[in-house]
């Protein structure tokens, strides 16, 4: 059965070009509810770790720098079918393979900076959301 929860992030490029409240619109004008939600800023070390599984890839270093660069939105979104569904709405990661009227396509500026982040599975999605989040703000 496919769950009812995806993480996501309003990476530094979107927030810089301002368009946080526009994806936030989206998400939920499809039909996504947030559970939970903060604006925070990823240290160097917490980039690393959130994207250690890409820690071998050319473009790693570049990663953490672009993701500790500015603040972030961090969110965990509830629907249902929520993984797959959230992955449609953003689109590919490249925004130039990105659907018509998906979120990378309309606010993405490139394959690295490509404006938010999903959950590729119900497993990270949950690892994710507790990276973010604590007992206390449990979703
Ligand atoms: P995200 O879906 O958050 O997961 C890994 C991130 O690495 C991805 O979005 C992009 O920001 C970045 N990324 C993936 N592929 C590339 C690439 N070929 N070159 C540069 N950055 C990439």
């Amino acid at each position: 059965m496919n769950g009812n929860l995806t993480f996501t992030m309003i990476k530094p490029d979107a927030m810089q070009r301002g368009f946080m409240s526009k994806i936030l619109d989206k998400i939920t004008d499809t039909g996504f509810k947030v559970k939970a939600m903060k604006l925070t800023k990823l240290s160097k070390e917490q980039a690393q770790q959130f994207y250690g599984v890409h820690k071998e890839r050319p473009f790693f270093n570049d990663l953490v720098e672009y993701m500790s660069s500015g603040p972030i939105v961090a969110a965990v979104l509830e629907k249902n079918n929520a993984v797959e569904d959230f992955r449609k709405l953003i689109g590919a990661t490249d925004p130039t393979k990105a659907d018509e009227g998906t979120i990378r396509k309309m606010y993405a500026e490139s394959i690295q900076y490509n404006a938010v982040h999903g959950s590729d599975s119900d497993e990270n999605a949950m690892i994710e959301g507790n990276f973010f989040f604590s007992a206390r703000e449990r979703f």
